[in-house]
Protein backbone atom coordinates (compact mmCIF):
# COMPACT_ATOMS: atom_id res chain seq x y z
CA UNK A 1 0.00 0.00 0.00
CA UNK A 2 1.14 3.51 -0.71
CA UNK A 3 0.72 6.49 2.07
CA UNK A 4 0.72 9.82 -0.09
CA UNK A 5 2.05 12.54 1.76
CA UNK A 6 -1.78 13.94 1.53
CA UNK A 7 -4.51 13.18 -0.65
CA UNK A 8 -6.95 15.61 -2.33
CA UNK A 9 -8.91 13.31 -3.92
CA UNK A 10 -9.66 11.30 -0.79
CA UNK A 11 -10.91 14.53 0.66
CA UNK A 12 -12.90 15.31 -2.36
CA UNK A 13 -15.15 11.77 -2.23
CA UNK A 14 -15.43 12.00 1.17
CA UNK A 15 -17.28 15.87 0.92
CA UNK A 16 -18.53 15.27 -3.00
CA UNK A 17 -22.22 15.78 -2.10
CA UNK A 18 -21.12 18.98 -0.10
CA UNK A 19 -18.64 20.78 -2.68
CA UNK A 20 -20.19 19.80 -6.18
CA UNK A 21 -23.42 21.19 -4.92
CA UNK A 22 -21.57 24.74 -3.67
CA UNK A 23 -19.53 25.33 -7.12
CA UNK A 24 -22.98 24.02 -8.51
CA UNK A 25 -25.25 27.24 -6.92
CA UNK A 26 -22.05 29.59 -7.81
CA UNK A 27 -22.04 28.43 -11.59
CA UNK A 28 -25.46 29.00 -11.60
CA UNK A 29 -25.62 32.67 -9.61
CA UNK A 30 -24.03 34.37 -12.70
CA UNK A 31 -22.26 36.07 -9.78
CA UNK A 32 -18.18 34.76 -9.67
CA UNK A 33 -16.51 37.53 -7.95
CA UNK A 34 -17.14 40.04 -4.82
CA UNK A 35 -20.25 38.49 -4.45
CA UNK A 36 -22.64 37.28 -1.34
CA UNK A 37 -20.81 33.78 -1.42
CA UNK A 38 -17.52 35.94 -0.38
CA UNK A 39 -19.79 37.86 2.14
CA UNK A 40 -20.98 34.98 3.38
CA UNK A 41 -17.76 33.47 4.05
CA UNK A 42 -16.36 36.07 5.34
CA UNK A 43 -18.91 36.49 8.34
CA UNK A 44 -18.83 33.00 9.00
CA UNK A 45 -14.71 33.10 9.42
CA UNK A 46 -14.84 36.00 11.22
CA UNK A 47 -17.46 34.38 14.26
CA UNK A 48 -15.19 31.20 13.96
CA UNK A 49 -12.16 33.34 14.75
CA UNK A 50 -14.54 35.66 16.96
CA UNK A 51 -13.03 38.51 15.44
CA UNK A 52 -14.78 41.48 14.10
CA UNK A 53 -13.83 41.57 10.24
CA UNK A 54 -12.53 38.71 7.39
CA UNK A 55 -11.58 39.94 4.48
CA UNK A 56 -10.86 37.67 1.22
CA UNK A 57 -8.29 37.80 -0.85
CA UNK A 58 -5.97 36.07 -3.50
CA UNK A 59 -3.88 33.75 -1.15
CA UNK A 60 -2.11 33.99 1.68
CA UNK A 61 1.02 35.16 0.72
CA UNK A 62 -0.94 38.59 -0.11
CA UNK A 63 -2.74 38.22 3.42
CA UNK A 64 0.34 38.83 4.30
CA UNK A 65 1.08 41.48 1.63
CA UNK A 66 -2.36 43.35 2.29
CA UNK A 67 -1.97 43.56 5.74
CA UNK A 68 1.34 45.11 5.32
CA UNK A 69 0.21 47.37 3.16
CA UNK A 70 -2.88 48.08 5.07
CA UNK A 71 -0.23 49.59 7.48
CA UNK A 72 1.91 51.46 4.97
CA UNK A 73 5.14 49.41 5.35
CA UNK A 74 7.00 49.85 2.94
CA UNK A 75 10.87 50.66 1.58
CA UNK A 76 12.98 51.33 4.65
CA UNK A 77 10.82 49.83 7.12
CA UNK A 78 11.64 46.45 9.04
CA UNK A 79 9.41 43.53 9.44
CA UNK A 80 10.85 40.49 12.10
CA UNK A 81 10.12 37.51 11.26
CA UNK A 82 11.60 34.19 11.22
CA UNK A 83 13.41 32.48 8.48
CA UNK A 84 12.55 29.11 9.50
CA UNK A 85 9.08 29.32 7.25
CA UNK A 86 7.60 28.81 3.86
CA UNK A 87 9.52 30.96 1.75
CA UNK A 88 5.97 33.12 0.77
CA UNK A 89 6.37 34.87 4.47
CA UNK A 90 9.47 36.60 3.24
CA UNK A 91 7.97 37.02 0.05
CA UNK A 92 5.15 39.21 0.88
CA UNK A 93 6.96 41.20 2.90
CA UNK A 94 9.82 41.85 -0.18
CA UNK A 95 6.91 43.08 -2.30
CA UNK A 96 6.28 45.63 -0.20
CA UNK A 97 9.79 46.97 -0.19
CA UNK A 98 10.57 46.15 3.87
CA UNK A 99 12.92 44.73 4.93
CA UNK A 100 12.96 40.85 6.45
CA UNK A 101 15.01 40.92 9.43
CA UNK A 102 15.35 37.29 11.13
CA UNK A 103 14.66 36.07 14.15
CA UNK A 104 15.53 32.64 15.35
CA UNK A 105 13.28 29.76 16.41
CA UNK A 106 13.11 27.46 19.53
CA UNK A 107 14.42 23.70 19.30
CA UNK A 108 11.18 22.69 20.80
CA UNK A 109 8.52 23.90 18.89
CA UNK A 110 10.12 25.52 15.37
CA UNK A 111 8.47 29.03 16.17
CA UNK A 112 9.76 32.53 16.62
CA UNK A 113 12.15 32.76 20.18
CA UNK A 114 10.66 35.81 21.32
CA UNK A 115 13.36 36.05 23.89
CA UNK A 116 15.41 37.47 21.18
CA UNK A 117 13.34 40.23 19.54
CA UNK A 118 13.72 43.00 22.07
CA UNK A 119 17.65 42.93 20.61
CA UNK A 120 16.44 42.84 17.02
CA UNK A 121 14.17 46.58 17.25
CA UNK A 122 15.01 49.33 15.85
CA UNK A 123 13.18 52.61 15.36
CA UNK A 124 12.33 51.38 11.67
CA UNK A 125 10.58 47.64 13.22
CA UNK A 126 7.09 48.60 12.03
CA UNK A 127 5.70 44.65 12.55
CA UNK A 128 6.73 41.43 14.02
CA UNK A 129 5.04 38.40 11.79
CA UNK A 130 5.62 35.06 14.05
CA UNK A 131 4.69 32.21 11.94
CA UNK A 132 2.12 29.63 13.74
CA UNK A 133 4.95 26.81 11.96
CA UNK A 134 2.88 23.45 11.71
CA UNK A 135 -0.35 24.00 13.70
CA UNK A 136 1.49 25.11 16.87
CA UNK A 137 1.46 28.69 17.86
CA UNK A 138 3.95 30.84 18.86
CA UNK A 139 4.02 32.81 22.11
CA UNK A 140 1.73 35.01 21.62
CA UNK A 141 1.31 36.37 25.04
CA UNK A 142 5.23 37.59 25.15
CA UNK A 143 5.45 38.78 21.56
CA UNK A 144 2.17 41.13 22.18
CA UNK A 145 3.65 42.50 25.27
CA UNK A 146 7.16 43.63 23.65
CA UNK A 147 5.02 44.97 20.36
CA UNK A 148 3.19 46.97 22.77
CA UNK A 149 5.96 48.08 24.70
CA UNK A 150 7.65 49.63 21.75
CA UNK A 151 4.66 50.31 19.65
CA UNK A 152 4.63 47.86 16.86
CA UNK A 153 2.16 45.44 14.64
CA UNK A 154 1.08 41.95 15.26
CA UNK A 155 0.60 39.99 11.83
CA UNK A 156 0.35 36.05 12.91
CA UNK A 157 1.18 33.72 9.82
CA UNK A 158 -1.93 31.53 10.67
CA UNK A 159 -1.53 29.59 7.12
CA UNK A 160 -0.32 26.48 8.77
CA UNK A 161 -2.57 26.81 12.33
CA UNK A 162 -6.17 27.48 11.17
CA UNK A 163 -8.19 26.60 14.70
CA UNK A 164 -5.13 25.98 16.57
CA UNK A 165 -5.34 27.44 19.98
CA UNK A 166 -3.19 29.46 23.20
CA UNK A 167 -4.54 29.37 25.99
CA UNK A 168 -8.26 29.36 24.64
CA UNK A 169 -7.56 32.05 22.08
CA UNK A 170 -7.81 30.88 18.41
CA UNK A 171 -4.81 31.81 16.09
CA UNK A 172 -5.41 35.03 14.17
CA UNK A 173 -7.27 36.26 16.75
CA UNK A 174 -4.74 38.07 18.74
CA UNK A 175 -2.22 39.89 16.59
CA UNK A 176 -3.48 43.50 14.95
CA UNK A 177 -4.06 40.88 11.86
CA UNK A 178 -4.20 37.16 10.94
CA UNK A 179 -3.06 36.17 7.48
CA UNK A 180 -4.62 32.49 6.54
CA UNK A 181 -3.43 30.46 3.36
CA UNK A 182 -6.46 28.30 1.83
CA UNK A 183 -4.15 26.35 -0.39
CA UNK A 184 -5.68 23.07 -1.06
CA UNK A 185 -3.80 20.73 1.87
CA UNK A 186 -4.22 23.52 4.47
CA UNK A 187 -6.10 22.61 7.39
CA UNK A 188 -8.72 24.53 5.97
CA UNK A 189 -8.44 24.36 2.09
CA UNK A 190 -9.75 25.67 -1.18
CA UNK A 191 -9.97 24.06 -4.50
CA UNK A 192 -7.40 26.48 -5.62
CA UNK A 193 -5.82 29.37 -4.14
CA UNK A 194 -7.04 31.89 -1.56
CA UNK A 195 -6.21 33.52 1.72
CA UNK A 196 -7.91 35.93 4.28
CA UNK A 197 -6.96 38.75 6.42
CA UNK A 198 -8.58 38.76 10.06
CA UNK A 199 -8.58 42.02 12.00
CA UNK A 200 -10.28 43.96 14.64
CA UNK A 201 -10.25 47.43 13.37
CA UNK A 202 -12.93 48.77 11.37
CA UNK A 203 -10.81 51.20 9.97
CA UNK A 204 -7.92 48.45 8.82
CA UNK A 205 -10.66 46.59 7.39
CA UNK A 206 -12.42 49.37 4.84
CA UNK A 207 -8.41 49.72 3.92
CA UNK A 208 -8.10 46.09 3.36
CA UNK A 209 -11.22 45.76 1.60
CA UNK A 210 -9.99 49.00 -0.69
CA UNK A 211 -6.25 47.09 -1.25
CA UNK A 212 -7.53 43.89 -2.84
CA UNK A 213 -10.25 45.87 -5.44
CA UNK A 214 -7.29 48.19 -7.11
CA UNK A 215 -7.42 50.63 -4.03
CA UNK A 216 -10.87 51.36 -5.31
CA UNK A 217 -13.66 52.91 -2.32
CA UNK A 218 -15.97 52.47 -4.84
CA UNK A 219 -15.99 51.42 -8.71
CA UNK A 220 -13.43 53.81 -10.32
CA UNK A 221 -12.84 55.96 -7.20
CA UNK A 222 -9.38 54.86 -6.49
CA UNK A 223 -8.76 55.89 -3.10
CA UNK A 224 -5.22 53.94 -2.42
CA UNK A 225 -2.65 52.14 -4.74
CA UNK A 226 -3.96 48.61 -4.35
CA UNK A 227 -3.79 45.37 -6.47
CA UNK A 228 -5.75 42.74 -7.46
CA UNK A 229 -6.02 40.14 -4.74
CA UNK A 230 -10.02 38.60 -4.55
CA UNK A 231 -10.92 34.84 -2.92
CA UNK A 232 -13.57 34.02 -6.12
CA UNK A 233 -17.17 33.18 -5.32
CA UNK A 234 -16.28 29.46 -6.20
CA UNK A 235 -14.03 29.28 -3.53
CA UNK A 236 -15.70 30.99 -1.15
CA UNK A 237 -18.87 28.59 -1.42
CA UNK A 238 -16.48 25.50 -0.97
CA UNK A 239 -14.97 27.14 1.99
CA UNK A 240 -18.50 28.14 3.33
CA UNK A 241 -19.22 24.17 2.89
CA UNK A 242 -15.84 22.98 4.50
CA UNK A 243 -15.58 25.35 7.57
CA UNK A 244 -18.19 23.48 10.06
CA UNK A 245 -16.18 20.39 9.87
CA UNK A 246 -12.68 22.34 10.60
CA UNK A 247 -12.16 21.13 14.45
CA UNK A 248 -13.42 17.22 13.51
CA UNK A 249 -10.39 17.58 11.16
CA UNK A 250 -7.90 19.22 13.53
CA UNK A 251 -9.40 16.47 15.76
CA UNK A 252 -8.24 13.58 13.32
CA UNK A 253 -5.48 14.89 12.72
CA UNK A 254 -4.19 15.45 16.59
CA UNK A 255 -5.18 11.48 17.13
CA UNK A 256 -2.93 10.65 13.97
CA UNK A 257 -0.39 12.56 15.66
CA UNK A 258 -0.60 11.14 18.82
CA UNK A 259 -0.51 7.45 17.45
CA UNK A 260 2.69 8.46 15.49
CA UNK A 261 4.39 9.87 18.68
CA UNK A 262 3.53 6.55 20.95
CA UNK A 263 4.84 4.98 18.24
CA UNK A 264 7.96 6.65 17.48
CA UNK A 265 9.22 8.49 20.71
CA UNK A 266 11.81 6.23 21.59
CA UNK A 267 13.62 6.22 18.50
CA UNK A 268 13.06 10.09 17.16
CA UNK A 269 12.40 13.62 18.01
CA UNK A 270 8.59 14.02 18.24
CA UNK A 271 6.80 17.25 18.12
CA UNK A 272 6.02 19.23 21.39
CA UNK A 273 2.59 20.46 22.00
CA UNK A 274 3.29 23.40 25.00
CA UNK A 275 0.97 23.08 27.77
CA UNK A 276 -1.90 25.69 26.59
CA UNK A 277 -1.71 25.35 23.26
CA UNK A 278 -3.39 23.59 20.82
CA UNK A 279 -1.32 22.07 18.50
CA UNK A 280 -3.40 21.33 14.64
CA UNK A 281 -0.72 19.14 12.80
CA UNK A 282 -0.81 21.07 9.53
CA UNK A 283 2.31 19.00 9.61
CA UNK A 284 3.85 16.24 11.87
CA UNK A 285 7.51 16.67 11.85
CA UNK A 286 9.97 14.77 13.32
CA UNK A 287 13.73 15.30 14.34
CA UNK A 288 16.37 12.49 12.94
CA UNK A 289 20.31 12.56 12.43
CA UNK A 290 19.00 10.42 9.72
CA UNK A 291 16.79 11.87 8.02
CA UNK A 292 18.21 11.47 3.95
CA UNK A 293 18.69 7.99 4.37
CA UNK A 294 15.17 7.74 6.15
CA UNK A 295 13.45 9.78 3.67
CA UNK A 296 14.67 7.72 0.77
CA UNK A 297 13.91 4.09 2.67
CA UNK A 298 10.85 5.47 3.43
CA UNK A 299 10.20 6.17 0.05
CA UNK A 300 11.22 2.58 -1.20
CA UNK A 301 8.45 1.39 0.70
CA UNK A 302 5.72 3.69 -0.61
CA UNK A 303 5.70 5.87 1.94
CA UNK A 304 5.99 9.86 1.10
CA UNK A 305 7.80 12.39 3.12
CA UNK A 306 8.36 16.16 2.74
CA UNK A 307 10.62 18.50 4.53
CA UNK A 308 9.38 21.70 5.23
CA UNK A 309 11.70 23.18 5.11
CA UNK A 310 14.98 21.99 3.30
CA UNK A 311 16.94 25.76 3.44
CA UNK A 312 16.16 28.44 5.36
CA UNK A 313 15.07 31.73 3.85
CA UNK A 314 18.35 33.62 5.19
CA UNK A 315 20.29 31.40 3.25
CA UNK A 316 18.28 31.00 -0.08
CA UNK A 317 19.85 32.27 -3.23
CA UNK A 318 16.73 35.37 -3.57
CA UNK A 319 17.65 36.91 -0.16
CA UNK A 320 21.21 36.66 -0.10
CA UNK A 321 20.86 40.51 -0.31
CA UNK A 322 20.03 40.76 2.72
CA UNK A 323 23.86 39.93 3.80
CA UNK A 324 22.77 36.47 6.45
CA UNK A 325 25.81 34.48 6.35
CA UNK A 326 26.06 30.73 7.65
CA UNK A 327 25.93 30.41 11.38
CA UNK A 328 23.95 33.72 12.05
CA UNK A 329 21.16 31.69 13.08
CA UNK A 330 22.30 28.16 14.59
CA UNK A 331 18.84 26.74 16.00
CA UNK A 332 17.30 27.21 12.39
CA UNK A 333 20.06 25.67 10.74
CA UNK A 334 20.67 22.98 13.40
CA UNK A 335 17.45 21.92 12.96
CA UNK A 336 17.22 21.99 9.00
CA UNK A 337 19.01 18.86 8.73
CA UNK A 338 17.30 16.76 10.54
CA UNK A 339 13.68 17.45 10.04
CA UNK A 340 11.39 15.13 7.97
CA UNK A 341 7.31 15.99 7.94
CA UNK A 342 5.75 12.41 7.93
CA UNK A 343 2.00 12.08 5.68
CA UNK A 344 -0.73 13.49 7.73
CA UNK A 345 -4.28 14.34 6.30
CA UNK A 346 -7.40 13.82 7.95
CA UNK A 347 -8.71 10.75 5.86
CA UNK A 348 -5.57 9.02 6.81
CA UNK A 349 -6.32 5.41 7.51
CA UNK A 350 -5.17 3.43 10.47
CA UNK A 351 -2.99 0.93 8.74
CA UNK A 352 -1.24 3.79 6.98
CA UNK A 353 -0.30 5.37 10.03
CA UNK A 354 0.78 2.15 11.18
CA UNK A 355 3.08 1.80 7.70
CA UNK A 356 4.92 4.28 8.81
CA UNK A 357 5.63 3.88 12.00
CA UNK A 358 6.61 0.34 10.91
CA UNK A 359 8.71 1.65 8.09
CA UNK A 360 10.45 4.01 10.40
CA UNK A 361 11.39 1.15 13.32
CA UNK A 362 12.34 -0.98 10.27
CA UNK A 363 14.87 1.21 9.67
CA UNK A 364 16.33 1.53 13.01
CA UNK A 365 16.04 -1.65 13.40
CA UNK A 366 17.82 -2.91 9.88
CA UNK A 367 20.76 -0.79 10.78
CA UNK A 368 20.70 -1.39 14.09
CA UNK A 369 20.64 2.15 14.83
CA UNK A 370 20.09 3.19 18.49
CA UNK A 371 17.27 5.87 19.32
CA UNK A 372 17.63 9.30 17.80
CA UNK A 373 16.48 10.90 20.67
CA UNK A 374 19.34 11.58 23.19
CA UNK A 375 21.10 12.46 20.25
CA UNK A 376 18.78 15.09 19.67
CA UNK A 377 18.35 16.58 23.11
CA UNK A 378 22.62 16.38 23.33
CA UNK A 379 22.37 18.85 19.69
CA UNK A 380 20.15 21.12 21.01
CA UNK A 381 21.49 21.76 24.37
CA UNK A 382 21.95 24.94 25.08
CA UNK A 383 19.14 26.43 23.14
CA UNK A 384 16.36 27.62 24.85
CA UNK A 385 13.24 25.49 24.44
C1 LIG B 1 3.58 29.65 6.76
C2 LIG B 1 3.06 30.04 5.41
N1 LIG B 1 2.93 31.34 5.11
C3 LIG B 1 2.46 31.75 3.92
C4 LIG B 1 2.08 30.85 2.95
C5 LIG B 1 1.60 31.34 1.62
O1 LIG B 1 0.30 30.94 1.34
P1 LIG B 1 -0.19 30.78 -0.19
O2 LIG B 1 0.46 29.56 -0.75
O3 LIG B 1 -1.67 30.64 -0.06
O4 LIG B 1 0.19 32.03 -0.91
C6 LIG B 1 2.16 29.47 3.23
C7 LIG B 1 1.73 28.46 2.26
O5 LIG B 1 2.45 27.98 1.45
C8 LIG B 1 2.70 29.06 4.48
O6 LIG B 1 2.80 27.76 4.78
Amino acid sequence: MNVPFGNMQVHYQAYKEQIDAAVARVLASGYYILGPELEKFEAEFAQFLGVKYVVGCASGTEAIYLALAAEDIGPGDEVLVVAHTAVPTISAISMTGATPVFVDIKASTYVMRESELEAKITPRTKMIVPVHLYGHMAEMEAIMKIASKHKIKVMEDVAQATGATYKGAIAGSIGDYGAFSFYPSKNLGAFGDGGAVSTNSEEKYKKLKMLRNYGQSKRYYHDTVGINSRLDEIQCAILSAQLPYVHEWNEKRSQIAAKYTEGLKDLVVTPVEVAGFKHVYHLYVIQTAYRDELQAYLLERGVQCLIHYPIPAHLQQAYQFLGYKPGSLPTTEHIVNRILSLPMFPEMTDDQVEQVIDGIKSFYKERSLSSDVALATTCAEGQPA
